[in-house]
């Protein structure tokens, strides 16, 4: 049931912080300080290629996961949504590891990609939330979600279950590889165990996210920008806007915008920018910043330091906790959820059953 809720897409994403600390209980030893990943019939230190493959927000998940693979493993990774991944007819090489993430296990594309890649002699793990389904059942390796079942079709809490799964999963990898000191294992375990709380504060500004809502209702089009492992969150707040409220919306790495996509700036066009404070802060700013010197309206989500130092002149900002830039694509998958959310309800749409998705898509 949605209990108190008036949609289940915002119960969902209410249930964030529960349900990623129960995901995380699987995957972490908090106490101990120490990555625990269900055990793998297969060496893993022999892994020395990822292979992601996923469709729509599972994929910005995959993404986010790419930088966490290469960062912590140092192992290269390749990723590809799953209706593109056939055909280009993808080199996998022996020690390759293809790994797919689904919230229903069903998904066609994401299936199919799979069976090839079994074919082709690749390891097969598999990041599912629904542990009944035939992804699940046809994995070498299973890394289970607890998301609950995820009723809304705009998916939500699968979205950050996912990515704690990942970032363990990325550690744990790395470690296998000998490339990471109990020390950092420690740090990313550490961090990885502040989401809930963090997802929880986030949760706390959903009033003054209702308020910038009300700032987009009535755009055509909306732009997202981020960087870094912060940029897959700029691809999938546009793609929440879209799905549930049908506005336009596209996302872009915030260096890319000078390519082109900026000739769409003026004040008609809202620009979400994602930057928490970090080491890719100061470039995500000046990106903003050309944005506002063309007439851009921006609404900023940042941490405190960061609406400090760049919120002046934005249409309106957004101050989520100050979190390690690890938990940060969590952390800020819920402004951008709540965002969405928001400008849907405002706009009168059927925000759990949205025109022309299901929630399973089950053809190529
Ligand atoms: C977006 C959304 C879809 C799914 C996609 C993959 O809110 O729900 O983009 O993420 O259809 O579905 P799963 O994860 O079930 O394979």
């Amino acid at each position: 049931s949605k209990g108190n809720h008036r949609h289940y897409m915002l119960k969902e994403i209410y249930e964030q912080p529960i349900v990623v600390a129960q995901t995380l209980r699987s995957y972490v030893r908090r106490l101990e300080g120490e990555i625990a990943m269900p055990a793998a019939d297969f060496d893993l230190t022999a892994v020395n290629r990822v292979t992601i493959v996923a469709c729509g927000t599972s994929f910005y998940a995959g993404m986010v996961a790419k930088y966490w693979f290469e960062q912590f493993a140092r192992v290269p990774v390749d990723i590809d949504v799953a209706s593109e991944f056939r055909y280009r007819e993808p080199v996998l090489e022996p020690g390759g590891l293809a790994l797919f993430i689904s919230q229903s296990g069903e998904t066609a594309d994401t299936l199919a990609a799979l069976r090839h890649a079994r074919q082709a002699g690749q390891t097969i793990a598999v990041v599912v939330n629904v542990p009944t389904s035939t992804m699940a059942r046809e994995a070498d390796l299973l890394l289970p979600t607890h998301a609950g079942p995820e009723i809304g079709v705009a998916s939500t809490k699968a979205f950050t279950c996912q990515l704690a799964v990942l970032a363990a999963f990325a550690a744990n990898l790395a470690r296998a590889k000998g490339r990471l000191s109990d020390e950092e294992e420690r740090r990313i375990v550490r961090h990885l165990s502040e989401a809930p709380a963090a997802l929880n504060a986030a949760l706390a500004y959903d009033e003054a996210i209702e308020a910038v809502a009300a700032q987009i209702v009535n755009a055509r089009d909306v732009l997202y920008l981020g960087r870094g492992p912060d940029y897959p969150l700029a691809l999938e707040g546009a793609l929440k806007l879209k799905e549930i409220s049908y506005i336009h919306a596209e996302g872009y790495a915030a260096g890319e915008m000078k390519h082109g996509p900026i000739a769409l700036i003026d004040e008609s066009v809202p620009v979400v920018v994602i930057a928490p404070s970090g080491p890719l802060f100061d470039k995500t700013v000046s990106n903003m910043q050309e944005v506002q010197a063309r007439g851009g309206r921006v609404i900023l989500i940042s941490d405190y330091d960061g609406v400090e130092q760049a919120g002046e002149n934005c249409l309106a900002t957004l101050t989520m906790p100050k979190v390690h830039p690890l938990i940060a694509p969590l952390v800020y998958a819920v402004p951008v959820q709540l965002l969405a959310y928001h400008v849907a309800v405002a706009k009168g749409t059927d925000v759990d059953q949205p025109r022309n998705l299901a929630k399973s898509v089950t053809v190529e």
